[in-house]
């Protein structure tokens, strides 16, 4: 698998992809990792690793990523030969013309167990919610949000007295395990489907 990695944030997820790489977990590279946000933790943990990153000029909109933004972003990973984008904290909705570059070849994560609480803040939603379980799951990107097709989920615990930083900390831990393990997963069935 050839990743391509695009995020907004920290890039936890990230180095937790590139811890199971080099433990032999998970066999897979990462070819490029884009930003929206120049300020980004996950730019500074690529570069330390030696891989190649790019900003992308969302054209000064706060949430949207323009069309053109996104036809620049499918063929620079297309032009590092990327055939799995994986989005790490990635805060903007992916549409198209991306959608259609990589059918169904890109996933997310996200923290809850889908169908419940998409969108922003899920832990929060899941206190004020008051259930006794959460989770994350990751998912194949469609255009909707938080909507395509599920390809591992983890459920964590609600604790007594849990505050919206510790779940989410919770949370991001199953979150360190769960998507190195998803995208073996796709990686088996595609070689499945193309064996050798
Ligand atoms: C994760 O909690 C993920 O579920 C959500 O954004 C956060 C990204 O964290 N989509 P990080 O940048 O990987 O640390």
């Amino acid at each position: 698998m050839i990743l391509g990695i695009l995020g907004s944030g920290s890039g936890s997820n990230m180095q937790a992809i590139l811890d199971a790489i080099a433990a032999g977990s998970l066999n897979a590279r990462i070819a490029l990792v884009l930003s929206d946000n120049p300020d980004a933790f996950i730019l500074e943990r690529a570069r330390h690793h030696g891989i190649t990153t790019g900003l992308i000029d969302c054209r000064g909109f706060k949430t949207r990523f323009p069309a053109e933004a996104q036809q620049e972003t499918a063929a620079r990973l297309q032009a590092a030969g990327v055939n799995l984008v994986c989005l790490a904290g990635f805060l903007r909705l992916v549409k198209h013309p991306l959608l259609d570059v990589f059918p169904n070849q890109i996933i997310n994560i996200h923290p809850s167990l889908l169908p419940a609480f998409p969108g922003l803040e899920s832990w929060q939603q899941a206190l004020a919610a008051g259930v006794a379980e959460t989770g994350c799951t990751v998912h194949v990107v469609d255009v909707g949000m938080d909507t395509g097709p599920i390809i591992l989920q983890q459920s964590v615990p609600i604790l007594p007295g849990d505050s919206p930083a510790s779940l989410h900390a919770r949370i991001q831990e199953a979150e360190h395990r769960l998507y190195p393990a998803a995208i073996s997963k796709l990686a088996a069935a595609r070689s499945e489907i193309e064996p050798g």
